[in-house]
């Protein structure tokens, strides 16, 4: 069994399992780095360590989380579970509402190197430009805010995209009613700076959970304590105040400047298409973020994600944190019955959601899809019976075949919270979109069902163990009768 409290721990577990290559040859920050990574991804490749990209002395992880294998050992477990068992581990541990707060220590090793006024220069990092209509270079896609609520004391995580815009200088695009933009109003109208840091290259469940909805007043280190299980180790900082990651690789450290709004994009995003600040506010334009001060560690890793289109880390990453978040929601407001929550990592990890329902009640199946369908983003949520596995598209499209009646068994919800970044949606009407719910579950209260098509268990099990005369190969379903049969 491995720990894993910093992206160094990630990295050697990675490593270990053979499940990253380092890349060598010098690399160029521009296109060729998001090139060889996308590619690499598309071939099912390992996670990339790239150890000499031009113009900079900081190595950059690439492609961390496009397996769920190297999801599963970034979340401390088994290689072999596929996503949706992943999600339900996840929701397990958060059960109850679970947390647990982080624990404040004296050393920190980020900041073994600290640059401050003239010295600071984010120059110095090989922040990406990935596709060739990109309006710059992105220095933050791996990463995420800190910042305080006045009010309360809350502490935010967020991923937001930051785009370099000179050597002390990133613009940040907080898309509405996100946290972090509900704490800088808050700042704003008491005529205050918000104090903010941004975090590259920590223990990557840090980007899994800053990039998760965990609800407003909760902190998202409370909920990484409660996945861990021990808490997350931070410091206090002199300059911001803020409780930081002792074991960051990166740390910048400022203020967000509202009044200082620059142009913002485009950047290939996660729904295969570009976006720039336009698509969030009319005027085009994104608040800054006045970095002060520097920190990292000795040979500090930089890690950045590819975003464009599925499937990549960052489609990865929200389907593993939705189907959990969704799964946990739908628990917690007391549904009984859900076998599994899968978000499909190809729907951009966003849009379209698989739920498998063991009916109990009449309206069984329909309850959950309404509840479901009022998740931020969800386009669409299938409702299958429990026999069928949320990850296997194929009895998916069975269950839709001859379980679903178009006229009964879909139901469209026609004003709802949209992300301004779908480009289904017309420019002037990003913020509000349809929904649809389609129910592939057999009605609970029919009194005749269908009778359905099953082998001879017994038959089955003696053929399994005769399986070897056959002259076949053993194989996954055959294994399963196996276990069944030995069992009893
Ligand atoms: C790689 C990646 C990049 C993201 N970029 C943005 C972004 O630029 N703006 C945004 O509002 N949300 C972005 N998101 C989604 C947010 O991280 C997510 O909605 C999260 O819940 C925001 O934190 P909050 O709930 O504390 O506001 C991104 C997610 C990922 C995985």
């Amino acid at each position: 069994m491995f720990l894993i409290d910093d992206l160094r721990d990630f990295i050697n577990a990675c490593e270990a399992h053979g499940m990253l290559h380092r890349v060598k040859t010098p690399v160029d920050w521009d296109l060729e780095m998001s090139h060889v990574a996308t590619l690499n991804e598309d071939s099912g490749g390992p996670a990339l360590l790239f150890e000499s990209i031009k113009g900079s002395d900081m190595p950059v992880l690439t492609s961390a989380f496009t397996t769920s294998q190297r999801m599963a050992l970034c979340m401390e477990q088994d290689p072999k579970l596929p996503l949706s068992a992943l999600a339900r581990k996840w929701k397990e541990r958060l059960a109850g509402g679970a947390t647990l707060p982080p624990k404040l220590v004296g050393n920190a090793p980020v900041m073994e190197n600290v640059f401050t006024g003239e010295d600071v220069d984010l120059f110095r990092f090989p922040s990406p430009r990935f596709y060739p209509d990109d309006g710059g270079r992105y220095i933050g896609t791996a990463h995420y805010l800190v910042c305080r609520d006045p009010d309360s004391g809350w502490t935010n995580l967020g991923t937001y995209r930051m785009q370099l815009q000179d050597k002390n200088t990133v613009t940040v695009m907080i898309a509405r009613g996100k946290d972090a933009e509900i704490i800088y109003r808050k700042h704003a109208a008491r005529r205050e700076r918000m104090p903010v840091a941004v975090v590259i290259g920590s223990d990557p469940l840090h980007f899994l959970v800053s990039s998760t909805h965990v609800g407003v007043g909760v902190s998202e280190y409370d909920v990484i304590g409660a996945l861990r299980q021990r808490p997350v180790e931070v410091f206090e900082s002199d300059l911001s105040h803020l409780h930081l990651p002792a074991k960051a690789e990166i740390i910048l450290e400022g203020y967000l400047d509202l009044d200082d709004r620059r142009p913002e994009g485009p950047l290939g995003e996660f729904t295969g298409y570009y976006s720039s600040a336009k698509d969030i506010s009319g005027a085009g334009m994104a608040p800054t973020i006045k970095v002060q001060r520097v920190m990292h560690r000795t040979r500090p890793i930089f890690w950045a994600s590819t975003i464009g289109k599925p499937v990549n880390d960052c489609h990865m990453i929200q389907a593993i944190n939705r189907s959990a978040m969704l799964w946990h929601e739908l628990e917690t407001r007391g549904i009984p019955g859900i076998e599994g929550v899968y978000v499909l990592p190809e729907s951009c990890g966003w849009f379209w959601a698989v739920i498998a329902v063991r009916q109990a009640y009449p309206g069984h199946a329909s309850q959950v899809g309404l509840t479901a369908i009022a998740h931020y983003g969800l386009k669409g949520v299938i409702l299958v019976d429990h026999d069928i596995p949320v990850e296997n598209m194929g009895r998916v499209w069975w269950a839709l075949s001859v379980r679903f009646d178009p006229r009964r068994s879909i139901q469209v919800i026609d004003r709802a919270r949209a992300s301004p970044l779908d480009p289904s949606l017309t420019r002037d009407s990003r913020f509000i979109m349809s929904k649809v719910i389609m129910d592939a579950c057999t009605p609970f209260e029919w009194d005749e069902k269908p009778k359905e098509v099953f082998l001879h268990e017994a038959t089955l099990q003696e053929v399994a163990k005769r399986w070897a005369d056959y002259g076949l190969p053993l194989t996954g379903p055959v294994a399963e009768v196996l276990k069944r049969a030995s069992a009893g």
